[in-house]
C-alpha cells in the first residue's frame, strides 16, 4: 500500500462506480489521487480492506443470473433435450459464488488504482474544509489531517429506513442485505414495488420463494412508460410475483419466528403472515457524516448535496456525484458519466455537459425494462404531439427463432421532424438493447435512421428496426 501523502490533487471520498470513474479519470490526467472508502466488513462491523464498487444493481445482476439459470435448467431444460434427475438448488453456494466473483472485482480493481497510481485506503474521510479531509482509521487513533486542491464526494446512498419496519437482520432485512437470508424462505413480503424490490423479488421468485409486493401506490412503476409497465405487470403477475398495490403498511411484528405484517388497503386494516420481510421503500443520499458542521456544506433536507449544474457543491474545489446530488436519477451510469466530467474540469478541459435527457433507465427484472428520453404519458401531459411506433417481439420470426422471450419495443416520436423523443424496450437483455437507443437519441437520429440502419440478422437488436418500421400510431387519449 502506498504511504498516505500530507497532499493530494484530488481527494475522492467513496468507492462505488462514480468514485471509481472519477478517480481513474483523474489518474488519466496526470493527477495525484487519493480514493478514500469505509466501508465495513461484514463479518466483523469494521473497516474492511475492500473496494465498494459493485453497486446494489450488481449483486442483483449476479444473483439474477444464477436463478436464471437455475429457472431455465428445471423449466425449459427438457425441450433442449436437457433433463436432470436431481437438480437442485443450494443458497450458500449461489451467495459464495457471488461473494467470489466480488471479491476477484475488487482484486482487478485494486490493479486498476495500482496501475494507474490512485492510492486507496480504508478510512472514514470527513470534509473539514474546501481542502482538507479529517482521516480516521479507528477510534483509538487520532485523526490525520490531508490536505487537496480538489475533493470529490461520491458516498451515494443508503435503503430508506422506515418506523413501521425495523431492520432486524433476522426476519426483516432492508435492500442491502436482501440476500443475507440463509435458506430460501417459503413465504416472503417485499415493502415497495419499486425498481429495487421488483428486482429482488424476481431473485427470490424465481429461487422458490412465494413473494408478495406491498406498494402504497396505486399504479404500478409509475416512472415508466404506462404502455411497458402494463405489459410489465402482467408479465411478472404470470411469473407467480403477487402484486398488491394501494396497500400501505403500517406496522410489523415478529410472532412465533413469522413477521405479521399489518396493512391498510381499500377495505381497510389487514394482515399478512410471511416468513420473511425484505424493505425497498425507497434510497436516500449518504450524506450524514459527510462533513463536519464547521465545512458548512450544504445539503438540504432531505440529504441531497446542494450541487450547481457542474456537480459543484457551495464551497469551491468541492464536488458531489452520483446518487448525493438531485442532478438526474439514482443510477450508477449517471453518477459514472458525472465522475468523468468532474475529472475532466479538475484537470481543466471544460468537455460538454452531461444530456441528463439521454441516461439510459434499467430495472434488471427478467425481463428487463430498460427506457431512454420521455415517456408516452409524460410527452402528452406536456401536450406534445407525437408519433408512436410498436414492435411486438414475438411477431417476428428473427426475434422468435433464438428463443427470445416475449416484449415490446416502443418508439416515440415528433410528427414533424421524425425526431426520437423516447425509445421503451420491454425484453430480454433490454439493458444492452438500451444503447442503441442512446446513441440514436444523442445524435437527434430520428426513427428513418433507425430503420435504415442495418441489424445482424438473426438477432434481438433487429427489434429495434423492426420497431421503427412499424406503422406510425398516434397516441390513444385514454392513456
Ligand atoms: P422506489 O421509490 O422506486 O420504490 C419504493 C416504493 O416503496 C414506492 O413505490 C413507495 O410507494 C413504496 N413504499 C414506501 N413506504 C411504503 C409503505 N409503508 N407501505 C407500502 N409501500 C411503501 O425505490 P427503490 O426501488 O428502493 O429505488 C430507489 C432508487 O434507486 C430509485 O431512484 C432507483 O431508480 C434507484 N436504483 C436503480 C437501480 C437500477 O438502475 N436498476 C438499482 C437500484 C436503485
Amino acid at each position: 500500500m502506498a504511504k498516505l501523502r500530507a497532499k493530494y490533487d484530488v481527494i475522492v471520498i467513496g468507492s462505488g462506480p462514480s468514485a471509481v470513474s472519477t478517480a481513474l479519470q483523474c489518474a488519466e490526467h496526470g493527477l495525484q489521487v487519493l480514493c478514500v472508502d469505509n466501508l465495513l466488513a461484514p463479518e466483523t462491523n469494521k473497516l474492511s480492506n475492500g473496494i465498494f464498487a459493485h453497486s446494489p444493481t450488481l449483486e442483483i445482476n449476479t444473483l439474477l443470473s444464477s436463478a436464471n439459470l437455475f429457472c431455465e435448467l428445471k423449466y425449459h431444460g427438457s425441450s433442449h433435450g436437457i433433463t436432470f434427475s436431481n437438480l437442485s438448488l443450494n443458497l450458500p453456494q449461489l451467495i459464495d459464488r457471488k461473494n467470489k466473483i466480488f471479491l476477484q472485482f475488487d482484486k482487478d480493481l485494486f490493479k486498476f488504482f495500482n496501475d494507474a497510481n490512485v492510492d486507496f485506503y480504508n478510512a472514514n474521510a470527513k470534509l473539514l474544509s474546501s481542502n482538507s479531509i479529517e482521516f480516521l482509521f479507528s477510534y483509538s487513533e487520532p485523526a490525520k489531517i490531508i490536505h487537496s486542491d480538489h475533493i470529490v464526494l461520491a458516498t451515494e446512498s443508503i435503503p430508506f429506513a422506515i418506523g413501521c419496519a425495523p431492520v432486524d437482520h433476522q426476519h426483516i432485512f432492508d435492500s442491502s442485505c436482501a440476500f443475507s437470508i440463509q435458506e430460501i424462505p417459503q413465504r416472503i413480503a417485499i415493502l415497495g414495488a419499486g425498481v429495487i424490490g421488483l428486482e429482488i423479488a424476481g431473485i427470490w421468485n424465481r429461487l422458490g420463494s412465494k413473494v408478495i409486493l406491498l406498494d402504497a401506490q396505486e399504479s404500478f412503476l409509475s416512472l415508466v412508460d404506462n404502455q411497458l409497465s402494463r405489459e410489465a405487470y402482467t408479465i411478472f403477475s404470470e411469473q407467480g410475483l403477487e402484486l398488491k398495490l394501494g396497500t400501505r403498511v403500517v406496522s410489523t411484528k415478529i410472532v412465533n419466528k413469522k413477521v405479521i405484517i399489518e396493512y391498510e388497503d381499500i377495505d381497510g386494516l389487514n394482515t399478512l403472515r410471511v416468513d420473511k420481510l425484505i424493505v425497498a421503500s425507497g434510497r436516500k443520499p449518504n450524506s450524514q457524516l459527510i462533513a463536519s458542521p464547521s465545512a458548512n456544506l450544504l445539503i438540504d433536507q432531505n440529504n441531497f448535496v446542494y450541487v450547481n449544474e457542474n456537480c459543484r457543491t457551495n464551497l469551491p474545489n468541492v464536488y458531489a456525484i452520483g446518487d448525493l446530488t438531485m442532478l438526474g436519477p439514482m443510477l450508477p451510469q449517471k453518477g459514472i458519466a458525472e465522475g468523468v466530467f468532474v475529472a475532466d474540469r479538475i484537470a481543466g478541459i471544460r468537455s460538454a455537459s452531461i444530456n441528463y435527457e439521454t441516461i439510459p433507465n434499467v430495472i434488471y427484472t427478467e425481463p428487463q425494462i430498460a427506457w431512454v428520453g420521455q415517456t408516452e404519458q409524460t410527452l402528452k401531459s406536456k401536450g406534445d404531439l407525437i408519433e408512436i411506433r410498436t414492435s411486438n417481439l414475438n411477431c417476428h420470426f428473427s426475434n422468435k427463432s433464438p428463443n427470445y422471450s416475449n416484449g415490446i419495443v416502443k418508439i416515440i416520436s415528433c410528427p414533424k421532424s421524425d425526431v426520437i423523443k423516447g425509445i421503451h424496450i420491454i425484453a430480454k437483455n433490454a439493458s444492452d438493447l438500451i444503447a442503441e437507443a442512446v446513441l440514436a437519441m444523442e445524435f437527434s437520429s430520428t426513427t428513418e435512421d433507425l430503420a435504415r440502419t442495418s441489424h445482424s440478422h438473426p438477432s434481438l437488436s433487429e427489434a429495434i428496426r423492426h420497431a421503427s418500421k412499424s406503422p406510425k400510431k398516434l397516441p390513444l387519449n385514454s392513456d
